[in-house]
Protein backbone atom coordinates (compact mmCIF):
# COMPACT_ATOMS: atom_id res chain seq x y z
CA UNK A 1 0.00 0.00 0.00
CA UNK A 2 1.52 3.73 -0.65
CA UNK A 3 1.51 5.65 1.26
CA UNK A 4 -0.13 8.84 2.02
CA UNK A 5 0.38 12.79 3.00
CA UNK A 6 -2.27 14.99 3.28
CA UNK A 7 -1.32 18.71 2.72
CA UNK A 8 -3.65 21.99 2.78
CA UNK A 9 -3.76 24.45 -0.26
CA UNK A 10 -5.75 27.99 -0.30
CA UNK A 11 -7.76 27.73 -3.00
CA UNK A 12 -7.34 31.36 -3.80
CA UNK A 13 -3.46 31.98 -3.78
CA UNK A 14 -1.96 28.35 -3.94
CA UNK A 15 -0.51 28.41 -0.45
CA UNK A 16 0.40 24.97 0.97
CA UNK A 17 1.06 23.57 4.26
CA UNK A 18 0.77 20.57 5.95
CA UNK A 19 -1.37 21.55 8.86
CA UNK A 20 -5.27 23.39 8.22
CA UNK A 21 -5.57 26.67 8.40
CA UNK A 22 -8.32 29.25 9.42
CA UNK A 23 -7.01 32.02 7.38
CA UNK A 24 -4.49 31.71 4.38
CA UNK A 25 -1.45 33.50 5.88
CA UNK A 26 -0.15 34.58 2.54
CA UNK A 27 -3.25 35.95 0.67
CA UNK A 28 -5.72 36.64 3.74
CA UNK A 29 -8.69 34.62 2.79
CA UNK A 30 -10.59 32.75 5.14
CA UNK A 31 -11.90 29.46 4.75
CA UNK A 32 -9.98 28.45 1.95
CA UNK A 33 -7.84 25.74 2.90
CA UNK A 34 -8.82 22.45 1.14
CA UNK A 35 -7.16 19.12 1.78
CA UNK A 36 -5.30 16.96 -0.64
CA UNK A 37 -3.75 13.54 -0.61
CA UNK A 38 -0.87 13.49 -2.07
CA UNK A 39 -0.21 10.30 -3.84
CA UNK A 40 3.56 8.57 -3.56
CA UNK A 41 5.22 8.17 -7.33
CA UNK A 42 4.88 4.66 -6.84
CA UNK A 43 0.90 4.90 -6.41
CA UNK A 44 -1.15 3.54 -9.34
CA UNK A 45 -2.65 6.26 -10.72
CA UNK A 46 -4.42 7.42 -14.41
CA UNK A 47 -1.52 9.40 -15.63
CA UNK A 48 -0.30 10.24 -19.00
CA UNK A 49 2.37 7.66 -20.23
CA UNK A 50 4.09 8.02 -16.94
CA UNK A 51 6.78 4.90 -17.56
CA UNK A 52 7.46 7.28 -20.69
CA UNK A 53 7.80 10.38 -19.47
CA UNK A 54 10.98 9.53 -17.38
CA UNK A 55 9.04 10.00 -14.58
CA UNK A 56 8.96 7.03 -13.49
CA UNK A 57 13.16 6.30 -14.04
CA UNK A 58 14.50 4.54 -10.96
CA UNK A 59 17.85 6.43 -11.63
CA UNK A 60 18.37 9.72 -12.96
CA UNK A 61 20.10 9.86 -16.13
CA UNK A 62 22.61 12.61 -16.43
CA UNK A 63 24.10 13.90 -19.69
CA UNK A 64 27.21 15.96 -20.54
CA UNK A 65 26.84 19.31 -21.83
CA UNK A 66 28.73 18.27 -25.19
CA UNK A 67 26.03 15.57 -25.98
CA UNK A 68 23.48 17.93 -24.74
CA UNK A 69 24.29 19.90 -27.49
CA UNK A 70 24.77 17.36 -30.11
CA UNK A 71 20.58 16.86 -29.32
CA UNK A 72 19.59 20.17 -29.40
CA UNK A 73 17.47 20.38 -32.00
CA UNK A 74 17.63 24.46 -33.33
CA UNK A 75 14.57 23.74 -35.36
CA UNK A 76 12.23 26.48 -34.42
CA UNK A 77 8.56 26.11 -35.57
CA UNK A 78 7.57 29.22 -37.81
CA UNK A 79 3.90 30.01 -36.91
CA UNK A 80 4.25 31.92 -40.44
CA UNK A 81 2.48 35.04 -38.34
CA UNK A 82 5.34 37.69 -38.61
CA UNK A 83 4.33 39.52 -35.51
CA UNK A 84 4.41 36.86 -33.73
CA UNK A 85 7.80 35.11 -35.03
CA UNK A 86 9.42 38.40 -34.68
CA UNK A 87 8.61 38.45 -30.91
CA UNK A 88 9.29 34.82 -30.41
CA UNK A 89 12.89 35.41 -32.05
CA UNK A 90 11.88 33.59 -35.21
CA UNK A 91 9.62 30.69 -34.37
CA UNK A 92 8.10 27.99 -31.15
CA UNK A 93 11.04 25.77 -30.15
CA UNK A 94 10.31 22.52 -29.92
CA UNK A 95 8.72 21.22 -26.59
CA UNK A 96 8.40 24.83 -25.80
CA UNK A 97 5.61 25.61 -23.56
CA UNK A 98 4.19 28.77 -23.90
CA UNK A 99 0.93 30.44 -21.98
CA UNK A 100 -1.25 33.21 -23.77
CA UNK A 101 -2.95 35.10 -21.04
CA UNK A 102 -5.41 38.27 -21.38
CA UNK A 103 -8.61 39.49 -20.17
CA UNK A 104 -11.71 37.86 -21.55
CA UNK A 105 -12.74 38.55 -25.07
CA UNK A 106 -9.27 40.15 -25.95
CA UNK A 107 -8.76 38.07 -28.81
CA UNK A 108 -6.44 34.70 -27.28
CA UNK A 109 -8.65 32.25 -29.31
CA UNK A 110 -8.54 33.76 -32.27
CA UNK A 111 -4.88 34.62 -32.32
CA UNK A 112 -4.67 30.83 -31.12
CA UNK A 113 -6.40 29.83 -34.14
CA UNK A 114 -4.92 31.82 -36.41
CA UNK A 115 -1.86 30.45 -35.45
CA UNK A 116 -2.89 26.88 -35.61
CA UNK A 117 -4.14 27.90 -39.49
CA UNK A 118 -1.51 29.41 -40.23
CA UNK A 119 1.13 26.34 -39.23
CA UNK A 120 -0.69 24.32 -41.19
CA UNK A 121 -0.88 25.76 -44.34
CA UNK A 122 2.91 25.41 -44.58
CA UNK A 123 3.18 22.05 -42.92
CA UNK A 124 0.80 19.93 -45.27
CA UNK A 125 1.42 16.25 -43.80
CA UNK A 126 1.30 17.80 -39.77
CA UNK A 127 -1.87 18.30 -37.83
CA UNK A 128 -2.39 20.67 -34.57
CA UNK A 129 -4.80 19.96 -32.11
CA UNK A 130 -6.92 22.74 -30.87
CA UNK A 131 -8.50 21.33 -27.24
CA UNK A 132 -11.53 23.48 -26.55
CA UNK A 133 -13.05 23.23 -23.25
CA UNK A 134 -14.90 26.42 -23.35
CA UNK A 135 -16.30 26.33 -25.97
CA UNK A 136 -18.25 23.72 -27.96
CA UNK A 137 -16.91 22.07 -31.67
CA UNK A 138 -19.31 24.11 -33.15
CA UNK A 139 -18.27 27.49 -31.77
CA UNK A 140 -14.97 27.24 -32.42
CA UNK A 141 -16.00 26.16 -36.43
CA UNK A 142 -18.15 29.49 -36.41
CA UNK A 143 -15.22 31.45 -35.51
CA UNK A 144 -13.16 29.19 -37.94
CA UNK A 145 -15.73 29.78 -40.48
CA UNK A 146 -15.74 33.62 -40.02
CA UNK A 147 -11.68 34.05 -40.21
CA UNK A 148 -11.76 31.92 -43.85
CA UNK A 149 -9.90 29.18 -42.13
CA UNK A 150 -10.53 25.66 -43.56
CA UNK A 151 -8.10 23.15 -42.86
CA UNK A 152 -8.95 19.46 -42.21
CA UNK A 153 -5.49 19.24 -40.58
CA UNK A 154 -6.74 21.10 -37.59
CA UNK A 155 -8.50 18.61 -35.03
CA UNK A 156 -10.93 19.49 -32.67
CA UNK A 157 -11.75 18.42 -29.34
CA UNK A 158 -14.18 19.48 -26.57
CA UNK A 159 -12.61 16.91 -24.02
CA UNK A 160 -11.55 18.42 -20.77
CA UNK A 161 -9.94 15.70 -18.98
CA UNK A 162 -6.19 16.09 -19.47
CA UNK A 163 -5.20 12.41 -19.58
CA UNK A 164 -7.60 11.38 -22.48
CA UNK A 165 -6.43 14.89 -23.89
CA UNK A 166 -3.01 13.62 -24.16
CA UNK A 167 -3.37 9.92 -24.61
CA UNK A 168 -5.36 10.81 -28.00
CA UNK A 169 -2.51 12.67 -29.77
CA UNK A 170 -0.52 11.29 -32.40
CA UNK A 171 2.82 12.07 -31.19
CA UNK A 172 4.11 11.34 -34.73
CA UNK A 173 2.16 13.67 -36.46
CA UNK A 174 1.58 16.68 -34.29
CA UNK A 175 3.03 19.56 -34.52
CA UNK A 176 1.43 21.72 -31.72
CA UNK A 177 -1.04 21.09 -28.87
CA UNK A 178 -3.26 24.69 -28.35
CA UNK A 179 -5.46 23.90 -25.06
CA UNK A 180 -8.23 26.61 -24.31
CA UNK A 181 -8.21 27.21 -21.76
CA UNK A 182 -6.70 25.91 -19.00
CA UNK A 183 -9.22 27.15 -16.24
CA UNK A 184 -11.37 24.53 -18.21
CA UNK A 185 -9.49 21.12 -18.28
CA UNK A 186 -9.06 18.71 -15.10
CA UNK A 187 -6.74 15.86 -14.24
CA UNK A 188 -8.16 12.86 -13.35
CA UNK A 189 -5.46 12.34 -9.95
CA UNK A 190 -6.88 15.95 -8.70
CA UNK A 191 -9.91 16.24 -6.43
CA UNK A 192 -10.57 19.93 -6.87
CA UNK A 193 -12.51 22.13 -8.56
CA UNK A 194 -12.08 22.45 -12.28
CA UNK A 195 -10.52 26.39 -12.71
CA UNK A 196 -9.02 25.87 -8.96
CA UNK A 197 -5.35 26.75 -8.43
CA UNK A 198 -4.66 23.06 -7.76
CA UNK A 199 -6.43 21.55 -10.86
CA UNK A 200 -4.71 24.18 -13.13
CA UNK A 201 -1.11 23.75 -11.41
CA UNK A 202 -1.96 19.87 -12.61
CA UNK A 203 -3.07 20.02 -15.85
CA UNK A 204 -0.32 22.78 -16.66
CA UNK A 205 2.54 19.94 -15.49
CA UNK A 206 0.67 17.54 -17.35
CA UNK A 207 1.24 19.42 -20.75
CA UNK A 208 4.26 20.62 -19.44
CA UNK A 209 5.88 16.65 -19.23
CA UNK A 210 4.08 15.88 -22.11
CA UNK A 211 5.75 18.57 -24.34
CA UNK A 212 9.05 18.14 -23.02
CA UNK A 213 9.22 14.48 -23.62
CA UNK A 214 7.55 14.75 -27.59
CA UNK A 215 9.14 17.78 -28.55
CA UNK A 216 5.31 19.25 -28.94
CA UNK A 217 5.07 22.60 -28.33
CA UNK A 218 2.33 23.76 -26.44
CA UNK A 219 0.32 27.15 -26.26
CA UNK A 220 -1.72 27.15 -23.09
CA UNK A 221 -4.65 29.37 -23.23
CA UNK A 222 -5.69 31.73 -20.10
CA UNK A 223 -7.91 34.25 -18.44
CA UNK A 224 -6.29 36.85 -16.07
CA UNK A 225 -8.56 39.64 -14.85
CA UNK A 226 -7.76 42.49 -13.05
CA UNK A 227 -9.03 41.36 -10.08
CA UNK A 228 -8.10 37.38 -10.23
CA UNK A 229 -4.53 38.04 -11.24
CA UNK A 230 -3.15 36.62 -8.60
CA UNK A 231 -4.97 32.87 -8.53
CA UNK A 232 -4.44 31.16 -11.34
CA UNK A 233 -2.03 31.49 -14.46
CA UNK A 234 0.56 33.64 -12.09
CA UNK A 235 0.57 30.94 -10.16
CA UNK A 236 2.01 28.73 -13.35
CA UNK A 237 3.92 31.41 -14.75
CA UNK A 238 7.41 29.61 -13.82
CA UNK A 239 6.92 26.35 -14.74
CA UNK A 240 6.18 27.67 -18.25
CA UNK A 241 8.70 28.08 -21.05
CA UNK A 242 7.04 30.96 -22.32
CA UNK A 243 4.40 33.63 -21.20
CA UNK A 244 2.54 35.93 -23.55
CA UNK A 245 0.10 38.31 -22.83
CA UNK A 246 -2.50 40.09 -24.81
CA UNK A 247 -3.24 43.35 -23.64
CA UNK A 248 -6.12 45.88 -25.49
CA UNK A 249 -8.53 48.44 -24.30
CA UNK A 250 -12.12 47.32 -25.11
CA UNK A 251 -13.02 50.77 -26.60
CA UNK A 252 -9.98 50.53 -29.38
CA UNK A 253 -9.33 47.57 -31.90
CA UNK A 254 -5.91 48.00 -31.07
CA UNK A 255 -4.08 44.90 -29.01
CA UNK A 256 -0.68 44.29 -27.85
CA UNK A 257 0.73 41.13 -27.18
CA UNK A 258 3.51 41.25 -25.01
CA UNK A 259 6.07 38.59 -23.79
CA UNK A 260 6.24 38.44 -20.00
CA UNK A 261 9.09 35.63 -20.24
CA UNK A 262 10.50 34.20 -22.54
CA UNK A 263 13.07 31.35 -21.98
CA UNK A 264 14.27 31.00 -25.53
CA UNK A 265 14.91 34.64 -26.47
CA UNK A 266 14.76 38.40 -24.92
CA UNK A 267 11.14 38.78 -22.91
CA UNK A 268 9.58 42.74 -22.88
CA UNK A 269 9.14 42.42 -26.64
CA UNK A 270 5.72 43.48 -28.10
CA UNK A 271 3.97 43.51 -31.51
CA UNK A 272 0.54 45.23 -32.29
CA UNK A 273 -2.35 43.84 -33.39
CA UNK A 274 -5.78 45.20 -35.08
CA UNK A 275 -8.87 42.93 -34.20
CA UNK A 276 -11.06 42.58 -37.51
CA UNK A 277 -13.95 40.85 -38.21
CA UNK A 278 -11.46 38.25 -40.13
CA UNK A 279 -8.96 38.05 -36.99
CA UNK A 280 -5.71 40.06 -35.73
CA UNK A 281 -3.98 41.88 -38.57
CA UNK A 282 -0.61 42.46 -37.42
CA UNK A 283 0.09 46.54 -37.62
CA UNK A 284 3.17 48.54 -37.87
CA UNK A 285 3.84 50.56 -34.13
CA UNK A 286 3.00 53.76 -36.00
CA UNK A 287 -0.33 52.73 -36.12
CA UNK A 288 -0.65 53.71 -32.48
CA UNK A 289 0.13 57.10 -33.05
CA UNK A 290 -2.83 60.08 -34.23
CA UNK A 291 -1.41 63.08 -35.68
CA UNK A 292 -4.05 65.52 -34.35
CA UNK A 293 -3.27 69.05 -34.24
CA UNK A 294 -4.47 69.67 -30.65
CA UNK A 295 -2.33 70.87 -27.80
CA UNK A 296 -1.39 68.87 -25.20
CA UNK A 297 -0.22 66.09 -27.77
CA UNK A 298 3.78 64.89 -27.31
CA UNK A 299 5.53 62.22 -29.55
CA UNK A 300 7.59 60.17 -27.53
CA UNK A 301 9.49 56.64 -28.02
CA UNK A 302 8.70 53.87 -25.46
CA UNK A 303 11.72 50.89 -25.15
CA UNK A 304 9.96 47.83 -24.93
CA UNK A 305 12.02 44.87 -25.06
CA UNK A 306 14.93 45.03 -27.30
CA UNK A 307 13.16 47.94 -29.69
CA UNK A 308 11.88 51.15 -29.35
CA UNK A 309 8.44 51.70 -30.28
CA UNK A 310 7.06 55.62 -31.04
CA UNK A 311 4.17 56.63 -28.94
CA UNK A 312 2.06 59.73 -27.99
CA UNK A 313 1.27 61.18 -24.93
CA UNK A 314 -1.46 63.31 -24.47
CA UNK A 315 -2.15 65.57 -21.67
CA UNK A 316 -5.88 67.13 -20.54
CA UNK A 317 -4.93 70.02 -18.00
CA UNK A 318 -8.38 71.49 -16.62
CA UNK A 319 -8.61 74.69 -13.86
CA UNK A 320 -10.74 73.29 -10.68
CA UNK A 321 -11.54 75.69 -8.13
CA UNK A 322 -9.87 73.60 -5.25
CA UNK A 323 -6.38 73.01 -4.74
CA UNK A 324 -6.78 69.64 -4.57
CA UNK A 325 -6.65 68.85 -8.15
CA UNK A 326 -7.44 65.15 -9.80
CA UNK A 327 -4.40 63.13 -11.59
CA UNK A 328 -5.96 60.11 -13.75
CA UNK A 329 -4.00 58.18 -15.73
CA UNK A 330 -4.09 55.57 -18.32
CA UNK A 331 -1.41 53.82 -19.64
CA UNK A 332 1.26 55.50 -17.76
CA UNK A 333 1.45 54.88 -13.49
CA UNK A 334 -0.16 57.44 -12.39
CA UNK A 335 2.11 58.04 -9.32
CA UNK A 336 5.02 59.22 -11.85
CA UNK A 337 2.36 61.75 -13.34
CA UNK A 338 1.87 63.18 -9.81
CA UNK A 339 5.35 63.16 -9.51
CA UNK A 340 5.82 65.02 -12.81
CA UNK A 341 3.17 67.22 -11.74
CA UNK A 342 4.76 68.11 -8.79
CA UNK A 343 7.78 68.93 -10.03
CA UNK A 344 6.85 70.82 -12.65
CA UNK A 345 4.70 73.02 -10.07
CA UNK A 346 6.74 73.64 -7.92
CA UNK A 347 10.10 74.13 -10.46
CA UNK A 348 8.32 76.59 -12.42
CA UNK A 349 6.07 77.63 -9.82
CA UNK A 350 2.82 77.17 -11.86
CA UNK A 351 -0.74 76.40 -10.00
CA UNK A 352 -1.19 72.45 -11.44
CA UNK A 353 -2.41 71.86 -8.26
CA UNK A 354 -5.42 74.08 -9.11
CA UNK A 355 -5.98 71.80 -12.24
CA UNK A 356 -6.85 68.25 -12.98
CA UNK A 357 -4.38 66.18 -14.87
CA UNK A 358 -5.74 63.57 -17.22
CA UNK A 359 -2.89 61.70 -18.93
CA UNK A 360 -3.63 58.79 -22.31
CA UNK A 361 -0.80 57.19 -23.57
CA UNK A 362 -2.18 56.50 -27.52
CA UNK A 363 -3.93 53.20 -28.58
CA UNK A 364 -3.82 51.73 -25.07
CA UNK A 365 -0.40 50.82 -25.01
CA UNK A 366 0.97 50.41 -21.46
CA UNK A 367 4.80 52.62 -20.67
CA UNK A 368 6.69 51.78 -17.58
CA UNK A 369 9.79 53.72 -19.65
CA UNK A 370 11.53 55.69 -17.55
CA UNK A 371 12.62 57.93 -21.08
CA UNK A 372 9.24 58.84 -21.33
CA UNK A 373 8.79 61.09 -18.65
CA UNK A 374 10.29 64.27 -20.41
CA UNK A 375 7.19 63.58 -22.98
CA UNK A 376 4.63 63.47 -20.17
CA UNK A 377 6.01 67.05 -18.64
CA UNK A 378 5.82 68.04 -22.17
CA UNK A 379 2.56 67.24 -22.95
CA UNK A 380 1.36 68.67 -19.24
CA UNK A 381 2.74 72.01 -19.99
CA UNK A 382 1.19 72.05 -23.49
CA UNK A 383 -2.17 71.52 -22.15
CA UNK A 384 -1.36 73.85 -19.61
CA UNK A 385 0.08 76.98 -21.80
CA UNK A 386 -1.88 76.06 -24.84
CA UNK A 387 0.44 75.56 -27.12
CA UNK A 388 0.66 72.64 -29.59
CA UNK A 389 3.91 70.95 -30.18
CA UNK A 390 3.09 67.34 -31.30
CA UNK A 391 5.52 67.51 -34.06
CA UNK A 392 8.31 68.14 -31.63
CA UNK A 393 9.89 64.38 -30.52
CA UNK A 394 10.68 64.23 -26.63
CA UNK A 395 13.19 61.64 -25.03
CA UNK A 396 14.78 61.95 -21.36
CA UNK A 397 13.88 61.40 -17.83
CA UNK A 398 12.75 64.11 -14.91
CA UNK A 399 14.41 64.26 -11.99
CA UNK A 400 12.99 65.26 -8.23
CA UNK A 401 15.45 69.04 -9.27
CA UNK A 402 13.90 69.71 -11.96
CA UNK A 403 16.70 68.64 -14.06
CA UNK A 404 15.99 66.61 -17.73
CA UNK A 405 18.30 63.13 -17.59
CA UNK A 406 19.54 60.96 -20.01
CA UNK A 407 18.23 57.47 -20.77
CA UNK A 408 18.86 54.38 -22.21
CA UNK A 409 19.37 53.68 -26.38
CA UNK A 410 18.40 57.93 -27.72
CA UNK A 411 20.44 57.00 -30.44
CA UNK A 412 18.19 54.26 -31.65
CA UNK A 413 14.72 56.24 -30.09
CA UNK A 414 15.53 59.09 -32.30
CA UNK A 415 16.48 56.85 -35.54
CA UNK A 416 12.82 54.98 -35.30
CA UNK A 417 11.15 58.48 -34.49
CA UNK A 418 12.45 59.88 -38.15
CA UNK A 419 9.66 57.22 -39.47
CA UNK A 420 7.27 60.10 -38.02
CA UNK A 421 6.51 63.55 -39.74
CA UNK A 422 8.60 65.42 -36.68
CA UNK A 423 10.06 69.01 -36.84
CA UNK A 424 12.09 69.04 -33.88
CA UNK A 425 14.00 66.88 -31.39
CA UNK A 426 14.19 67.28 -27.62
CA UNK A 427 16.92 65.40 -25.80
CA UNK A 428 18.88 65.56 -22.46
CA UNK A 429 21.97 67.84 -22.58
CA UNK A 430 24.19 65.41 -21.79
CA UNK A 431 22.75 62.52 -24.20
CA UNK A 432 25.35 60.69 -25.82
CA UNK A 433 23.92 61.81 -29.32
CA UNK A 434 25.13 63.60 -32.29
CA UNK A 435 22.82 63.39 -35.01
CA UNK A 436 24.38 60.06 -36.57
CA UNK A 437 23.10 56.94 -36.02
CA UNK A 438 24.98 53.35 -36.01
CA UNK A 439 23.72 51.20 -38.74
CA UNK A 440 23.72 47.98 -37.34
CA UNK A 441 23.99 45.64 -40.66
CA UNK A 442 26.54 47.89 -41.59
CA UNK A 443 27.98 48.65 -38.19
CA UNK A 444 29.36 52.29 -39.63
CA UNK A 445 28.35 55.18 -38.60
CA UNK A 446 26.19 56.89 -41.20
CA UNK A 447 25.22 60.18 -41.22
CA UNK A 448 21.40 60.56 -40.71
CA UNK A 449 20.32 61.86 -44.06
CA UNK A 450 17.17 64.12 -42.92
CA UNK A 451 18.34 66.44 -40.06
CA UNK A 452 15.56 67.71 -38.06
CA UNK A 453 15.99 70.22 -35.53
CA UNK A 454 18.10 68.95 -32.72
CA UNK A 455 17.18 70.88 -29.20
CA UNK A 456 19.40 70.08 -25.68
CA UNK A 457 17.42 70.91 -22.79
CA UNK A 458 18.97 70.61 -19.08
CA UNK A 459 15.62 71.21 -17.39
CA UNK A 460 12.08 71.97 -17.08
CA UNK A 461 12.58 75.67 -17.11
CA UNK A 462 14.11 74.93 -20.80
CA UNK A 463 11.18 73.28 -21.55
CA UNK A 464 8.90 75.59 -20.47
CA UNK A 465 10.92 78.17 -22.16
CA UNK A 466 10.79 75.97 -25.59
CA UNK A 467 7.06 75.99 -25.79
CA UNK A 468 6.30 79.82 -24.58
CA UNK A 469 8.67 80.34 -26.98
CA UNK A 470 6.53 78.40 -29.77
CA UNK A 471 3.35 79.70 -28.02
CA UNK A 472 4.94 83.79 -29.10
CA UNK A 473 5.54 82.26 -32.60
CA UNK A 474 1.89 80.97 -32.74
CA UNK A 475 0.69 83.99 -31.66
N1 LIG B 1 -17.72 39.70 -36.25
C1 LIG B 1 -16.76 40.26 -35.57
N2 LIG B 1 -16.14 41.34 -36.03
C2 LIG B 1 -15.14 41.93 -35.37
N3 LIG B 1 -14.66 41.49 -34.20
C3 LIG B 1 -15.25 40.41 -33.68
C4 LIG B 1 -16.30 39.73 -34.32
N4 LIG B 1 -16.64 38.70 -33.56
C5 LIG B 1 -15.84 38.72 -32.49
N5 LIG B 1 -15.01 39.76 -32.55
C6 LIG B 1 -13.96 40.14 -31.60
O1 LIG B 1 -13.40 38.98 -31.07
C7 LIG B 1 -13.36 39.10 -29.66
C8 LIG B 1 -13.48 37.75 -29.05
O2 LIG B 1 -12.36 37.01 -29.49
P1 LIG B 1 -11.95 35.68 -28.80
O3 LIG B 1 -13.14 34.82 -28.60
O4 LIG B 1 -10.80 35.17 -29.56
O5 LIG B 1 -11.45 36.22 -27.40
P2 LIG B 1 -11.00 35.39 -26.17
O6 LIG B 1 -9.93 36.19 -25.51
O7 LIG B 1 -10.70 34.00 -26.55
O8 LIG B 1 -12.31 35.44 -25.31
P3 LIG B 1 -12.81 34.46 -24.16
O9 LIG B 1 -12.15 34.99 -22.96
O10 LIG B 1 -14.27 34.66 -24.13
O11 LIG B 1 -12.38 33.09 -24.52
C9 LIG B 1 -14.49 39.99 -29.30
O12 LIG B 1 -14.26 40.65 -28.09
C10 LIG B 1 -14.52 40.93 -30.45
O13 LIG B 1 -13.62 41.98 -30.19
MG1 LIG C 1 -11.56 32.19 -25.98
Amino acid sequence: MAKQKTVYVCDKCGYESPKWFGRCPVCGEWNTAKEFQLKNVDTESKSIRSNETGMDEPHPRFVDVNKAYETLEESRVRTNLPALDDILSGGIVKGQVMLLGGEPGVGKSTLALQVCASIVKHEKEKVVYYISGEESIAQVALRAKRLGIANSNILLSSETQIEEVLNGIDIEKAKMIVIDSIQTLSSVDIDSPVGGVVQIRAVVEKVRIFSKKYGIPSLLIAHVTKEGAIAGPKLVEHVVDTVVYFEGERTTDYRILRVQKNRYGPSGEISVFQMTENGLDSLSDDALVNHSQTPGNVLTSAYEGSRPINVQIQALVSRVKVASGRRISHGVDVRKVIIISAVLSRHLNIPLDFHDIYINVSGGINITDSGCELAIAGSILSSFLDVYVGDTFMVGEIGLDGSVRPTVNIARRIENAKKLPISTILIPSHAEYNGTSKSKSSNKVERAEKMEKLERIDNVRRLFNYMLDLKKGVE
